[in-house]
């Protein structure tokens, strides 16, 4: 297949480089994206958060084949979305690829019941009948929703519905779970629940989870969180397990540390950086 290239075994599962990504509306140029590095792991659960109009959303289309890219490198599972053809975009997006959107209901038929819903898709992929209902059942477990089954969207909340949705989106095992704002419209306590939700699927399947949010608290969910600004990666946040303490690095290499800490640690006006076997070791320097 033209689209699978070799490259050495470290490559991550995605890897962006220099991504560029300009829409083109009549005779105007919007660059949506310029020059966007990202690596993601194989089963990795992360967040993009960014202002309205920085390219979230074109990234997550480009990232699932439902756009292309205009120049730069992006590679998902070693396939090169660049350089694909049309058909083998739509085979990705088709076979590899879930989605989910702000609002649930954008996958979802409305007369049709929770189960049914997550079966269509299974049905157009041409799996058997039985195959189909054990696994739509299956997701709908997953998703905790296994109670609800027989349910229509009307009778659902949104919470639910997105629950519904989620499923659906997993229907075709993809390798890749992509949510645009999934919680763009729940309550806070509902968004919680929506993020449990992805924390189970992505460590029982192993599914690679990009979610895009607006929630200011979505670091206390997930491992790792990238801020975009300008269609670029401005800001990584990386959660330690076991450590209240989150450290914001820019592109241009420059660390946050929160005001608490500097407090706590007497941090002024300046800091050393010592090199340990255990990693880089910040004190504040004697200048303070
Ligand atoms: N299909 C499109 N056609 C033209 N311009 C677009 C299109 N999609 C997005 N844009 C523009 O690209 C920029 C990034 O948009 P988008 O990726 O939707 O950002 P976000 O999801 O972060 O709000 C914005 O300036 C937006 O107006
Ligand atoms: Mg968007």
């Amino acid at each position: 297949m033209s689209d699978v290239t070799p490259s050495p075994d470290d490559e991550p599962f995605i890897l962006s480089e220099n991504l560029v990504k300009i829409h083109k509306v009549a005779d105007l140029e919007v660059v949506a994206l310029q020059g966007l590095d990202l690596r993601v792991e194989k089963g990795e659960l992360m967040a993009i958060v960014g202002s309205s109009g920085s390219g979230k959303s074109t990234l997550m289309n480009v990232l699932g084949g439902l756009d292309r890219p205009s120049a730069g490198k992006i590679r998902v599972n070693k396939r090169n979305l660049l350089t694909m053809t049309d058909t083998e975009l739509d085979t990705y997006r088709r076979t590899a690829v879930g989605f989910v959107w702000q609002q649930g209901a954008r996958n979802l038929v409305p007369y049709l019941s929770a189960v049914q819903n997550v079966e269509l898709p299974m049905q157009l992929l041409g799996f058997s009948p039985r195959m189909t209902k054990r696994r739509a059942l299956e997701l709908l477990d997953t998703v905790h929703l296994g109670h609800r089954k027989d349910h229509h969207m009307v009778a659902l909340s949104g919470g639910e519905q997105q629950r519904v949705a989620i499923a659906v989106a997993l229907a075709n095992s993809p390798e890749l779970l992509l949510a645009d704002e999934p919680t763009g419209e729940l309550d806070a306590d509902t968004a919680s629940k929506i993020y449990e939700a992805f924390r189970e699927i992505n460590s029982r399947l192993g599914v690679t989870t990009i979610i895009v949010s607006h929630d200011r608290d979505i670091a206390k969910q997930v491992r790792r969180v990238i801020g975009i600004q300008d269609g670029k990666v401005a800001t990584e946040t990386r959660v330690e397990t076991g450590h209240a303490s989150r450290v914001m690095l820019d592109s241009t290499g420059r660390l946050q540390i929160n005001k608490l800490l500097r407090e706590k640690y007497g941090f002024s006006k300046e800091a050393s950086i010592e090199e340990t076997p255990e990693g880089l070791l910040i004190r504040p320097s004697g200048g303070n």
